[in-house]
């Protein structure tokens, strides 16, 4: 299963590890998320090609500040964090995307030692691709060895890689779409693959006024829209669906007592669709939603209680100015 993709740059192999099945993957969520109740899809399924570029576009949104946020907080403290793992380092990032981001962490990096092994995970073969490209170009001591993969299937591979010192970097907030077991799940697998004294940058965004947390999940230019609405779109090209975009509707609120904001898709009437290459027809009513995305607020007791629970502990957090956003340094202990 696992394809290797030659590339013919000698400081770049790129592992695909994504299944290609059209029975596993894809076909077989979008079949199981389509018949429960109530109608589910996973969030891995947003970042196809046209998909991770609408989550670029929803970063430079002015509602979304969590982008600008982390950028602030790395922009000042890459080298403090840099500096609080010891040795020269191998960098691992599990969601990469488009890795704008983990450049302050890699010139950090390269201003103390001569060269840096960077090992990004992330569900976007494209995405890895381009970003990887751009990322050898500005560094010519990089190398990159990386993986198309859902986050655990990249961590088993990584589980198989020896590496020297680890510093991995789950950033962006990834984790907020993990319910509080997948997090536990998510962490100690993410430890289990680090050795002691390795580290986990950690990005987390913080629970605060909820009109600014609902602000950011709906845009007024209705990027975020799109976002969750091309997964209808996306089962239209690859699956044969029929889903009319005009007649469904993003939703997107702050569950307060769960500290989520929570993201759907709603049926604007009663109707049918058909998914031909599924052999699958689907009734919704009006106003029926498919949940389509958890994004989990943390405060600072949430993380380390996190921490602690998966064999980490959070030697040291940094905040952006307003305090909306942390990045939590978790030791393996
Ligand atoms: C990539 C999961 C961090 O939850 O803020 C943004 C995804 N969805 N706008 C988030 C997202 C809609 C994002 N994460």
């Amino acid at each position: 299963m696992a394809q290797t993709q030659p590339t013919r740059d000698p400081r770049l192999f790129i592992h695909n590890l994504v299944k290609r099945d059209p029975l596993t993957g894809l076909a077989e969520d979008v079949r199981k998320g389509l018949t429960a109740y109530p109608k589910r899809f996973l969030p891995k399924y947003f970042y196809d090609q046209l998909g991770s570029q609408l989550f670029e576009a929803i970063c430079l949104l002015p509602e979304y500040y969590l982008t600008r946020a982390e950028n602030e907080i790395l922009e000042r403290y890459a080298d403090e964090i840099a500096a609080a793992v010891d040795g020269d380092k191998t960098l691992v990032e599990m969601g990469s995307g488009s890795a704008s981001k983990t450049r302050l962490i890699i010139e950090a990096l390269l201003r103390s030692q001569s060269e840096l092994m960077f090992m990004p995970v992330d569900i976007s073969a494209t995405a890895l691709e381009s970003s990887s490209r751009i990322l050898l170009q500005s560094y010519p001591r990089l190398r990159i060895e990386a993986f198309a993969a859902d986050y655990f299937a990249g961590l088993a591979e990584l589980g198989k890689k020896s590496r020297r010192r680890t510093l991995a970097l789950f950033l962006g907030s990834n984790i907020s779409n993990f319910d509080a077991d997948e997090a536990h799940r998510f962490l100690h697998a993410m430890r289990s693959v680090l050795k002691e004294g390795d580290a986990l940058l950690l990005g987390a965004d913080l629970k605060k006024d909820p009109a600014m947390l609902e602000a950011a999940y709906n845009d007024a230019l209705g990027v975020t829209s799109a976002f969750n609405l091309n997964v209808l779109a996306r089962i239209n090209r690859e699956l044969g669906g029929t889903f009319d975009l005009h007649a469904f509707r993003h939703r997107a609120f702050y569950n307060e007592g769960v500290g989520r904001i929570e993201i759907y898709i709603e049926s604007v009437l009663n109707q049918r669709v058909r998914i031909e290459n599924l052999d699958l027809e689907v009734q919704f009513e009006k106003g029926e939603l498919i949940h389509t995305e958890n994004s989990y607020k943390y405060d600072m007791a949430g993380i380390a209680r996190l921490a602690t629970a998966t064999g980490f502990a959070c030697s040291r957090s940094w905040f952006d100015s307003q305090e909306r956003f942390s990045s939590n340094l978790l030791l393996a202990a």
